[in-house]
């Protein structure tokens, strides 16, 4: 359907976990775009609804709440009411922040659930699964822990890899361990109720490969296509937890939804509570093709927005499906991955802690290195540099300047517009130009675009200012000063209301600045560019400053802060229970010299590496690709645990392990003698 036949909007931001705090690499990947989106949409008088809210359910709940000590529920109250106020400090304006604790989404989880399982369209399975002795109990998902098939990273959850993007099952995980234990687990058989996807590759094939090619980003695109290539394949629904949305059948007893079930429902719970209170039909922004639905997410959630719930809305039959799930890639932060678990993060409820009145700063640079196209970084001092020469310097400028001059020659009272030179004409067209281009930039999700065309705009006032240089001509011909303030605060005024998308809070102190009312309806975003907002001789207010410079020293604090709280929280890994000695002799290492190197096609943490153990030659494939060039260890003495099972990485087979030293921060370094010993030589 093309775009203009839509009558309403429901966009949706990805549920965030309430198990920790959120952090600016949330905002960039979801919330932020989403928010930009939603409130140009409301600008233009669209009927628009923006649904949120915490997921509650799932490992990553109770494994935190394992670690600080206290119950899931304890967590998702803690961390629902924290990541609410974030939201709402920041200025992220959903229409509801609902929560997957609710009883209105447990009870729309189990009919959606009921209703797929009256209509077969689910298989009831019997297969081997994890499970951890020492703790009796099924390790589902993020329960297991190990080494990507794909990618070689050591840490990948047992229902994804972070590092790839790859979503995995348990069993696939090469050397999987209990997070509980940190044992290796074992099989045993229980039933859950799968999800044929094999039966619906055809169909996503037809809905994303033809119909969605050119429509959805590339980034998506790809992905998606990367998965139908590789096969769908059946996926369970179901797990044995006892956290979560309980299975609504008989002899389910002890199982549970599987949370990347029940979550994307909440999307739909949230739109119910909030017609309820807004004493409007949820219906119709779920069932009818009227209605566009956009889920806005980071890329580590594309699969299940992008395949797998349209399954299940699709499989369910009285449902929509999503029109565009526009992904953005990750946010790093001073050139290292944001972790929460090791405090490697800028904290939303800490900066609006530490800059109270510059949330738009934030959002402003957030938006400007918006990892649209491939995963980007924020750097404090970068933070600063955009605030300082764009915020500051452009755009808090140029109408600083009209306001001012506009006081200091006319009493703060517009003027009314003489004769137009050709040069004011152009200046005031320019807002139709930028405003266009912003409009088709957004409303195909580049936001960076958008909002670089927004300072062009405060550019190209700064430039008109300096060109005809009202502070010289005041005394030769005050009227043509008049004219020059007027159009300059013209382009102020709509300023104000392209910005209101990006920068909410400084819009609205623009607009109280230049004295209109912008919440009025005579002031909407269709009059922009097209005819004047600001009526001669209605005076305007004091000028204030839009934006704040942000100092050297508040830079150099915030770095510190963090390189502090990472150093707290490196904490040594925990120590290992005791063995035996026999536990110690069985294992066979050796010195051995590295003979030949070369990288893993594909995988860019492996080197493949050819070693000559004084018993044999042999191949070793190692995850040490970041660290070490092939070229700089050929020659190189290591140590080789030789009897290890060998095992297939990448289709190539590694017959044992390289001993390594491993610090807090995953740093990698080689265990090598002291001095030249001969090949083969033991180690005890
Ligand atoms: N909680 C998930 C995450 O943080 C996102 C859930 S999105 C939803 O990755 F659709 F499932 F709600
Ligand atoms: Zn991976």
């Amino acid at each position: 359907m093309p775009k203009e036949k839509y009558k309403r909007t429901l966009v949706t931001a990805a549920l965030p976990y309430a198990n920790g705090p959120l952090h600016i690499g949330h905002l960039a990947g979801a919330y932020l775009p989403a928010d930009i989106y939603v409130r140009y949409l409301r600008l233009k008088g669209e009927d628009v609804v923006f649904v949120c809210g915490s997921d509650e359910h799932g490992a990553a709940i109770t494994l935190r709440a394992k670690k600080e000590g206290i119950s899931p529920r304890e967590i998702i109250d803690k961390y629902h009411s924290i990541n609410q106020k974030s939201f709402e400090d920041f200025g992220i304006s959903f229409d509801i922040y609902h929560r997957t604790s609710d009883p209105v989404h447990i009870e729309t989880s189990q009919a959606v659930f009921k209703k797929l399982h009256e209509n077969d369209k689910f298989i009831e399975k019997t297969t081997e699964q994890f499970y951890d002795t020492e703790h009796n109990m099924f390790l589902a998902d993020r329960y297991v822990m190990g080494t990507c098939p794909k990618c070689g990273y050591d840490s990948a959850y047992g229902d994804q890899c972070e590092n790839c993007g790859t979503s995995l099952n348990p069993t696939e995980l090469i050397n999987p361990k209990s997070v509980l234990s940190n044992k290796t687990p074992e099989l045993r058989e229980t039933t859950h109720w799968f999800l044929p996807m094999n039966d619906y590759q055809e169909w996503l094939e037809e809905w994303i490969i033809k119909e969605k090619k050119g429509v959805w980003k590339t980034n998506v695109y790809g992905q998606c296509k990367g998965w139908l290539t590789q096969k769908l394949q059946p996926r369970a629904m179901t797990r044995d937890l006892d956290w979560g949305v309980p299975v609504p059948l008989e002899g389910a007893e002890g199982k549970v939804l599987y949370v990347w079930l029940d979550a994307p429902i909440g999307y739909i719970s949230a739109t119910k509570a909030w017609a309820e209170t807004h004493n409007k039909d949820w219906e119709k922004y779920w069932k009818s093709e009227d209605t566009r639905l956009l889920h806005f997410i980071g890329k580590d959630n594309i699969v299940f927005h992008a395949i797998i719930f349209p399954i299940i809305l699709k499989a369910h039959g009285d449902f929509i499906l999503p029109e565009n799930v526009p992904a953005n890639n990750f946010l790093n932060l001073e050139g290292k991955k944001i972790s929460t678990s090791r405090d490697w993060a800028v904290w939303v409820g800490e900066y609006m802690n530490d800059f109270p009145e510059q949330g738009d700063a934030l959002r402003y640079v957030l938006t400007a290195i918006a990892p649209e196209t491939s995963d980007s970084e924020f750097t404090w001092k970068d933070f600063q540099q955009r605030n300082n020469s764009e915020l500051v310097a452009t755009l808090g400028n140029f109408v600083h300047r009209t306001l001012v001059l506009t006081h200091k020659y006319f009493e703060g009272k517009v003027q009314p517009k003489g004769t137009m030179a050709v040069y004011d004409k152009q200046v005031l067209e320019a807002v139709g130009i930028q405003k266009q281009k912003i409009e088709q930039a957004i409303e195909n999700f580049h936001f960076r675009d958008a909002q670089y065309e927004l300072l062009e705009l405060a550019r190209i006032g700064n430039k008109y200012l300096a060109d005809t240089e009202p502070w010289k001509l005041i005394k030769e011909d005050k009227e043509l000063v008049g004219t020059i303030l007027n159009v300059a605060s013209q382009l102020s005024a709509n300023l104000a209301i392209l910005m209101r998308p990006f920068l909410p809070k400084a819009a609205e102190k623009l607009a109280y600045m230049l004295n209109f009312d912008y919440l009025s309806t005579v002031f909407d975003w269709e009059k922009v560019g097209k005819e004047d907002l600001l009526t001669p001789f209605v005076p305007f207010r004091e000028a204030e400053l839009l934006f704040e410079k942000i100092e050297d020293k508040t830079v150099a604090a915030q770095l510190e802060k963090l390189e502090q709280k990472a150093l707290a929280n490196q904490k040594p890994k925990e120590a290992k229970s005791e063995i035996k000695f026999e536990d110690f002799q069985s294992m066979d290492i050796r010195v051995a010299t590295i003979t030949a190197a070369e990288k893993v096609k594909k995988a860019n943490k492996l080197l493949q590496l050819t070693l000559q153990t004084g018993l044999d030659t042999r191949t070793v494939v190692s995850g040490i690709a970041a660290y070490y060039k092939p070229e700089d260890i050929i020659g190189k003495q290591v140590c080789v645990l030789v009897n290890l099972a060998p095992r297939k990485i990448r289709g190539i087979e590694s017959q044992g392990m390289i001993l390594m030293a491993e610090d807090k921060d995953g740093k990698l370094a080689f265990v090598s003698p002291s001095q030249a010993v001969s090949d083969g030589s033991t180690i005890a």
